[in-house]
């Protein structure tokens, strides 16, 4: 037997046992046996030496153990590169990663931008004004009488209470009408986005504050005719061709005459249903011609000038459109509710 030989069997052995854990110990055998200094090139080396007369069996022996050594590698490569494969997705690097979070436009903020762009291809400019008010744009300039029970149309919360000098926070933004008429001369053509607060309990159908858009037109020759063509033009574009309206006679203390404004139910088409309550019409608005009172009272001419004035909650809007039926899931901020709206990111 030559030394090869004995030595071979002893790396037949080694080669057997080999049992790597790791990819690490799979390396550190093929850089034991199989690299170009490695144990079974110099067996070959070596073998190139042996007499003509061993070469012949010893060939067949070494030819064998490369073989087995070779196999043995492809074995623990295919071990240890399928555990790796496993391990894969949690370390792809090419994996999108989790994205970024946008918030969406809360549902009254979409509404209102809606009734604002209308009015506004109508030439209609926004304005705005302070939602702590003092008695006088808020109630007496607007024609309501002092101890009047009209006052008590819109409960009120007062921050400070001094006879004919009260502060509150404004109950309708037709406030900002009166400041806009104090301040500018007509013509007058805006609406007033804006919240206000009424001192109710908090409830599905009720909010201690919610959001309204009132409008103002003011104008020599400005009729009753105008204000209906304008609001049956802002129901079209708002909830589409088609949908009837009706006034109903009203009062408000600003406005004469008064109206309030239904339109056709907007889930049903007139059928009758719950939102309707099964009349078929739901109340969208207040409005009317800005009472002679009002004008003279903001320093304008009700000899010359007439106009119209309306008001509507966001919140009611909003309903009919969505169907969102508790007004307090407006202000909850529950992030469930307000990604459904997602979609109408602007
Ligand atoms: N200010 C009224 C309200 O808040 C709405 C309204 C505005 C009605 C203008 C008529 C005209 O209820």
């Amino acid at each position: 037997m030559s030394s090869i030989q004995e030595r071979i069997d002893q790396y037949w052995e080694e080669v057997k046992n080999w049992t790597p854990s790791s990819a690490e110990e799979v390396e550190i055998y093929r850089l034991k046996f199989l690299v170009s200094k490695g144990i079974l090139k110099n067996l070959f080396e070596e073998f190139k030496n042996v007499s003509v007369e061993e070469k012949r069996a010893l060939g067949k022996v070494l030819n064998e153990f490369k073989q087995a050594t070779e196999g043995r590698f492809n074995e623990f490569k295919d071990q240890f590169s399928e555990e790796q494969s496993k391990a894969k997705p949690s370390q792809d690097l090419t994996l999108p990663g989790p994205g970024f979070e946008f918030g969406a436009r809360h549902p009254l903020s979409l509404v209102r931008k809606e009734i604002v762009e209308i009015f506004k291809k109508l030439g209609f400019v926004v304005a705005e004004g302070p939602e702590i008010e003092d008695d006088w744009h808020n109630f007496s300039a607007l024609n309501f009488p002092e101890e009047h029970p009209a006052r008590d149309m819109q409960d009120t919360f007062f921050i400070r209470k001094q006879a004919g000098n009260d502060i509150a926070l404004r109950t309708h933004t037709s406030s900002v009408q009166v400041r806009m008429m104090e301040n500018g001369k007509p013509p007058f053509r805006a609406i007033m986005p804006g919240r206000v607060y009424r001192n109710e309990a908090i409830s599905a159908r009720a909010h201690c504050f919610f959001h309204q858009v009132e409008g103002l037109y003011i104008d020599e020759g400005v009729s009753f005719a105008d204000l209906k063509q304008t609001l049956f033009h802002f129901v079209q574009e708002m909830y589409g061709e088609g949908t009837k309206v009706r006034f109903r006679p009203s009062y408000f203390p600003f406005t004469e005459p008064s109206a309030e404004m239904d339109i056709s139910c907007t889930i049903c088409k007139g059928a009758g249903c719950n939102m309707c309550k099964y009349t078929g019409w739901v109340e969208i608005l207040g409005c009317g011609m800005v009472d002679p009172n009002v004008l003279e009272n903001s320093g304008i001419d009700a000899a010359k000038y007439t106009g119209f004035a309306f008001g509507m909650g966001i919140e009611r809007i909003t309903n009919l459109k969505y169907e969102i039926k508790d007004l307090r899931l407006f202000s909850e901020n529950d992030i469930r509710f307000l990604k459904q709206f997602e979609s109408e990111t602007i």
